[in-house]
């Protein structure tokens, strides 16, 4: 039986691959240390299935700090783990960036340089390239963060390469663009959106709202994944992106209509390290691994929207 390794199993993103691979038949050994970065409830909700599984393990541990020979030998690593927030990177909350984000990748990178992986799938992101030189950014376009956050995804990523080029580790690295869906982390704007909405409350909009993203959903990314996987091109780095460029203001209407709640908007200031727009030239994804995001934003929404509305109840 395959047995892959992912690293951040209870987060948003890992844990949705989980359920994917292990649907797959692949065993799966989850490794997640629970920090506090959100509600650490909503993480043990998201394995609820996972842990039924059979074929699922967890692993509790801290990848920056613990002794990681106690991995097991896999087939796959998907390195999902990781210090997210672009917004909230700055100042003190640094140390947690450098931590999770770069020591913690080398540590695992050293646990497996010398195994017989068929892939390590490094979760990199669109704030490699903060303001892009050009839109839809391509994936040779030169990284330059706008955030802290996005240094330290960067620096993550060319740790993979650069262990895939020195040890000959067959590796490939995701640039996702603002990964949405059922169980978005709740720091995210559609979940902050949708909790705002159900609950009554104003939601904050940053600057005029304009700002856009090219919006990717959940299904879309783990569906990269696997790909990735089968048949990345060596040192492969991919945009996962491509389908939806929307603007704040323009998500938010939608999901006016899929909750049947007006937004009361709140402006406020844009924070720093927040670039005003991303889109992904998504021509590498269809010729290497061969795939076009396939969900629209409107049906994307419906279904965050959905899962929202369990988790927080019905509008009042
Ligand atoms: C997201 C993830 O949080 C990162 O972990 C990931 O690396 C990144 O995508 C990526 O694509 O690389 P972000 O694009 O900021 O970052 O995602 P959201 O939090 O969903 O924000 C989307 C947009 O909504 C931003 O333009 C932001 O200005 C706006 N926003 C966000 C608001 O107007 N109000 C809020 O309360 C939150």
């Amino acid at each position: 039986m395959t047995h892959a390794l992912v690293t951040g199993a209870a987060g948003f993103i890992g844990s949705t691959l989980t359920d994917r691979l292990l649907a797959d038949g692949v065993r799966v050994t989850g490794v997640d240390m629970f920090t506090d970065y959100y509600d650490p409830a909503l993480k043990r909700r998201n394995l609820e299935g996972a842990l039924r599984h059979p074929s699922f393990r967890l692993l509790e541990l801290d990848l920056g700090a613990a002794d990681l020979t106690a991995l097991p030998e896999v087939d796959v690593v998907f390195h999902q783990a990781a210090q997210p927030g672009v917004r909230a990177s700055w100042g003190r909350e640094f140390t947690a960036y450098t931590h999770h984000n770069v020591l913690a990748t080398q540590r695992l990178l050293e646990r497996y340089r010398s195994s017989t992986l068929e892939r390590f799938v490094y979760a990199s992101s669109s704030s490699v390239y903060g303001d892009a030189e050009s839109y839809p950014t391509p994936e040779t376009a030169l990284p330059r963060p706008f955030s802290p956050y996005g240094v330290t995804k960067l620096a993550g990523e060319h740790l993979v390469l650069l262990y895939g080029r020195n040890f000959g580790l067959p590796v490939a690295a995701l640039r996702y663009f603002t990964v949405y869906g059922p169980r978005q982390r709740p720091d995210m704007a559609f979940h902050r959106f949708c909790r705002a909405m159900l609950q009554g409350e104003p939601i904050p909009v940053y600057g005029d709202g304009k700002q856009s993203r090219d919006f990717t959903f959940i299904a879309d990314a783990v569906e990269a994944n696997v790909r990735a996987w089968r048949r990345a091109a060596p040192q492969g780095v991919y945009n996962i992106g491509g389908g939806s460029q929307v603007e704040v203001l323009e998500a938010i209407a939608l999901l006016e209509e899929r909750l049947g709640v007006k937004a009361n908007l709140r402006f406020e200031p844009r924070p720093p390290g927040d670039p005003l727009r991303t889109r992904a030239d998504a021509a590498r994804l269809a010729a290497d691994l061969d795939y076009t995001t396939t969900v629209s934003i409107g049906d994307g929404l419906a279904a965050e929207a959905e899962w929202a509305r369990k988790l927080y109840g019905g509008a009042r």
